[in-house]
């Protein structure tokens, strides 16, 4: 007897957990069932088949989706989920042509937020993080990345960390919580950038010992960390048991993507500047290239994370919202993929590897999310949607019907969101 039956299912999206990534022409493959049902027990998947097969299946509950699609449920590799403030402000700087790292030299940009986030209580932030945590999941995201590097010094990283505990607790998502310390350089540093490095290093043994963080990520920039001193910070997170990740060449090309491949990085994120000897080492790793074209788009930019090349070149590639209040304010992992194919020239098997797969890899949650597979968790989608290519096609609006977390239900669209005609009339 199974718990549930999902059945009349005009499209399953059923990509599969493997060892490594999805690399280069790979990523070109979505295994797709058409006319699909699925059973769930012990918040497990139990039973995958076609729909004509679902009569015989005892359940407890049935629900016919009416031709419409269900995916795994969405995974977004790099979010920035928990800040103080906003930052509207610098709208009006953006648009008289300051740059972002202009505004940041000024003490605005990230350091901004830094103080909004130093003088946050712990309950502020947690509810504020709550509020972009339950949009994120209405847009069927089910697992995320989340990373501190708005505090700059302790109390305020360890603040940030334990908020993403305290959102680990109390919401049905899986969270991967990152260490980012080394995010911008306080201005009461400048001309001492290696001792405010050294304390983020400092950080990293309490870190891992209070099991705050799994990951360690450094902003590699021009005016923020060199190659160099984010060498040194990730050697120093890795051995001490961190994943690694790295903001790289989302400006300009510092040599960030040859540091993730040669740490062996899970993620190298940003690229949009990334140099050939990049592209052909993230080829030759596993390391996965987290793309971020809504951070492109926002910041007003042409110039694309060169996407077509990276697969050319046998890259593994995830897509990421990096939801933040600077240079990338949405929680809509659906409008990322919709960029992904307008700006990045992604195929829509492409987009949807790297929103679940691939995006698992990128935070270690490999063969535990991002999947639809016997034995595996129950997490997945029903889309307000009949074939998957309409999902990037039709952007900037939430397509998530019911999203589900190990067999349970944790979202639903509202019925009241639809017009009430006769009763306003
Ligand atoms: O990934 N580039 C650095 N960090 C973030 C932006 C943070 C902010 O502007 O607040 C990013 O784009
Ligand atoms: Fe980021």
């Amino acid at each position: 007897m199974h718990d549930l039956v999902v059945r009349n299912i005009s499209q399953l999206i059923l990509p599969e957990s493997s060892f490594s990534p999805l690399k280069g022409k790979e990523m070109s493959v979505l295994k797709v069932k058409e006319n699909a049902a699925f059973a769930v027990k012990d918040k497990k998947v139990s039973w995958i088949g076609n729909d004509d097969e679902a009569d015989s299946k005892k359940a407890v509950q049935y629900i016919d989706v009416q031709q419409k699609m269900v995916s795994p449920g969405l995974i977004d590799p790099h979010t920035h989920l928990v800040f103080g403030g906003s930052r509207e402000n610098e709208m009006p700087l953006k648009q008289k042509g300051m740059s972002y790292l202009e505004i940041l030299a000024g003490g605005g940009g990230i350091l901004s937020t830094v103080d909004a986030t130093q003088r946050a209580s712990e309950e502020e932030l947690f509810q504020k993080a709550s509020f972009h945590l339950e949009r994120m999941i209405s847009f069927g995201v089910t697992a995320l990345e989340a990373k501190s590097g708005y505090g700059l010094d302790r109390d305020t990283e360890i603040k940030q960390l334990r908020v993403i505990q305290r959102l680990q607790n109390s919401f049905p998502a899986a969270i991967v919580p990152t260490f980012l310390g080394p995010h911008a350089i306080p201005l009461s540093y400048k001309g001492r950038e290696e001792d405010f490095l050294n304390e983020m290093i400092g950080l990293l043994d309490e870190i891992s010992h209070k099991n705050l963080a799994e990951f360690a990520d450094i902003f590699c920039e021009t005016g923020v960390f060199t190659a160099e001193q984010s060498r040194k910070f990730l050697k120093a997170a890795k051995s001490k048991g961190f994943g690694l990740k790295i903001h790289a060449d989302e400006i300009d090309s510092l040599g960030g993507a040859e540091l993730a491949a040669e740490l062996e990085a899970a993620s190298g994120d940003h690229l949009v500047a990334v140099s050939d000897k990049g592209i052909k080492m993230l080829g030759d790793s596993n390391t996965v290239a987290v793309l971020l074209p809504g951070t492109t788009f926002y910041l007003g930019k042409d110039t694309y994370a060169p996407a077509r090349r990276m697969i050319d070149n046998g890259l593994a590639i995830a897509l990421a919202t990096d939801f933040n209040p600077g240079s990338c304010v949405t929680e809509n992992l659906q409008l990322i993929m919709s960029l992904a194919s307008l700006k990045l020239n992604m195929s829509a098997e492409e987009i949807w590897n790297s929103v679940t797969v691939n995006a698992a890899h990128a935070i270690g949650l490999n063969g535990k999310a991002g999947t639809i597979e016997v034995g595996k968790p129950a997490t997945f989608v029903i889309w307000d949607a009949d074939n998957y290519h309409y999902i990037p096609y039709h952007f900037g609006v939430n397509h998530a019907k019911i999203v589900y977390l190990d067999g349970n239900k944790i979202w639903e669209r509202q019925k009241n969101e639809k017009f009430q005609l006769s009763d306003s009339r």
